[in-house]
């Protein structure tokens, strides 16, 4: 297999056609962003760690029967994955309260959620991805009712295998954000990526941040945190 033309350069990653017509490159990008791209670094390393992390999470869903987008490793900052049809949706998980969660309802960071609480986005960076409800996606056609509950429940099944792997490398699954997509046979599949980008997780014995929050909040140096992450997670 081959790479061909870019298809799509997003924040993150970029996204190139191969020889196959089913199979993407994605190849993961230095550059970190916050704040839907106010605040942007390139951050040597960061590619290949998030490649290497999120490639092992989807091997590790796979074992545990939850299917991705994801095919192979290619190399340490590039993957091949199925070409899906993405939802313009982001669907966010909260297990503790933090984030915008916290500040938006006036809950202190560190509390643990009665129960998982799942958020949609619209994926609209003119708009500032906002949040919305059920009835907003219906009504935008961004999926249908069956699909929405497809979404919630297979969110749900990720949320509880994360949750397990982390904990077993002694990591607290704070909150995170998935991508899903559909395949030319029309199942819906996890997709995009999951990593200390798009996950907030605190050490279970210190809460320390081990993710983006101490770029987003300039309290270091993400590279060293991404590998501690990386690290435990190869012992599983
Ligand atoms: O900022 P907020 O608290 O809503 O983020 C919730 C979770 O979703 C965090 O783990 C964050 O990393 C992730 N997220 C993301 N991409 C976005 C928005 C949030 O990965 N565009």
């Amino acid at each position: 297999m081959e790479k061909r033309e870019l298809l799509y350069e997003g924040k993150a990653k970029q996204l190139f056609e191969t020889t196959e017509p089913d199979v993407l490159w994605v190849t993961y990008k230095n550059q970190a962003t916050a704040g839907n791209g106010a605040k942007k670094e390139m951050i040597a390393g960061k590619g290949q760690l998030n490649n290497q992390i999120t490639s092992l999470l989807f091997e590790k869903l796979k074992e545990k029967g939850i299917p991705s987008h994801f095919i192979k490793q290619l190399s340490e900052t590039d993957q091949a994955i199925e070409k899906v049809a993405m939802f313009d949706l982001e669907v966010v998980v909260r297990n503790v309260a933090a984030g915008s969660f916290s500040k938006r309802l006036g809950v202190e960071e560190g509390i643990d959620l009665p129960f998982p609480v799942l958020e949609f986005y619209l994926k609209d960076d003119d708009l500032n991805d906002p949040i919305i409800n059920d009835d907003h996606v219906l009504a935008l056609e961004l999926a249908t009712t069956e699909e929405i509950n497809e979404l919630k429940e297979k969110t749900l099944k990720i949320n509880d295998a994360l949750i397990d792997l982390f904990k077993q490398v002694n990591i607290r699954l704070v909150d995170f954000k998935l991508e899903f997509g559909k395949t030319k046979e029309g199942t819906i599949v996890l997709a995009d990526e999951i990593s200390p980008d798009t996950c907030r997780l605190w050490d279970l014995n210190t809460n320390d941040r081990l993710d983006k929050d101490i770029f987003r909040q300039d309290l270091g140096d993400i590279i060293p945190l991404y590998q501690e992450v990386l690290d435990r997670l190869t012992q599983l």
